[in-house]
């Protein structure tokens, strides 16, 4: 691969984002955390606000669950964060609150894998570590014409091998961004802009005119789908939330909600429980996708009469939006 000519693209090209202003390493490991599941427009002022909230690995490591989750509100993936917390407080009991500088070390972090560390080890440290992302994948599968299914481990890790053997010859903190940044701007999953690669001379995919049918991936995930009734019940200034424990959303807020089709089944479960509820028999209907399940909500109204169930956290209305709460759940209309 000629990598002269990638960086020197690079230089020349790439965005102008906040998180490539900083070279410490705790923000290259937010702005990383953040963008692995995130596109990088909706990341950005996330980003900025969570460093002003945390300047430091201390301030993550003293926050509250409550703070942190109301931090990342909407980015989705939620346990990356409690992770990142744990790893902060890893780095204050363990290296004296000062980042770890060997891949070994950063990688024993609570939620590095081989991804995060070789993107800290390679931007902040400028070590020549592979950082392999689903960008990185598509740019090597096409660049060397791999045809192979990029859902297999073992397909990924020649990727990889190929990466670790091109960073060794390269200048790392550039050479990391630059392969992304060519994945996000020019060898982009459709319509890419082979006429401006700077990689196009030896592209065996652009060669052969099959870049776009390059990464193949089978999905090995199966998805789920629920059917919920979800219900905003009201009494008088307040709603009544729950906090989720469940691994999805864990420390989420939700509106209650039970599994199943009929309204009235859970107004009758609630009942023998001893909660009556005054039903509004409107429902709305909302839908929303996460990466493994998928759920089907009816929306239903109702006003507490009596009764009080244990899950339940009563929240005043004008506190509403200071709780963390799922996207799947804030975006229902009230
Ligand atoms: N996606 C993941 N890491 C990135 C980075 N450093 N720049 C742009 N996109 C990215």
């Amino acid at each position: 691969m000629d990598i002269k000519k990638l960086e020197t693209w690079y230089v020349q090209n790439h965005r102008k984002l906040v998180f490539r202003e900083s070279r410490n390493p705790y923000h290259i490991w937010v702005s990383e955390v953040m963008l692995q599941q995130t596109q990088v427009d909706t990341v950005l002022p996330y980003f900025s606000k969570f460093i002003i909230k945390y300047p430091t690995v201390s301030d993550l490591a003293k926050a509250s669950e409550e703070d942190l989750h109301k931090t990342v509100e909407g980015l989705g993936y939620y346990r990356r964060f409690r992770l990142m917390q744990q790893a902060a407080q890893k780095i204050i009991s363990e290296y004296q609150g000062i980042f770890p500088k060997t891949y070994d070390e950063v990688r024993s972090l609570p939620g590095v894998g081989a991804y995060t560390a070789g993107a800290i080890m390679s931007i902040a440290y400028n070590q020549p570590y592979s950082a392999t992302d689903g960008n990185v994948i598509r740019v090597i599968s096409r660049y060397l014409g791999d045809d192979q299914d990029m859902g297999l481990e073992k397909n990924k890790k020649r990727i990889d091998a190929y990466q670790q053997s091109m960073i060794e010859k390269a200048t790392p903190w550039i050479y990391t961004q630059a392969i992304m940044e060519l994945g996000a701007l020019i060898c982009r999953p459709r319509q890419p802009k082979c006429e401006l690669c700077p990689l196009q001379e030896h592209c065996l995919a652009y060669a052969q005119g099959s870049q776009n049918e390059l990464p193949i991936i089978t999905k090995q995930t199966k998805t789920k789908t629920y059917q919920y009734i979800t219900l905003i019940i009201e009494d008088h200034d307040a709603y009544y939330l729950r906090k989720r424990h469940e691994e999805l959303l864990k420390g989420m807020y939700e509106y209650p909600q039970f599994e199943g089709e009929s309204v009235y089944t859970v107004l009758s479960e609630l009942e023998s429980q001893g909660i009556f509820l005054d039903l509004n028999e409107d429902k709305s209907i909302y839908k929303h996708v996460f990466s493994h399940q998928t759920w089907l909500m009816d929306v239903y109204h109702a006003q507490l009469i009596k009764g009080i169930h244990p899950d339940w956290i009563r929240i005043d209305k004008h506190d509403f939006m200071t709780y963390p709460m799922a996207i799947a759940h804030r975006k229902i209309k009230r």
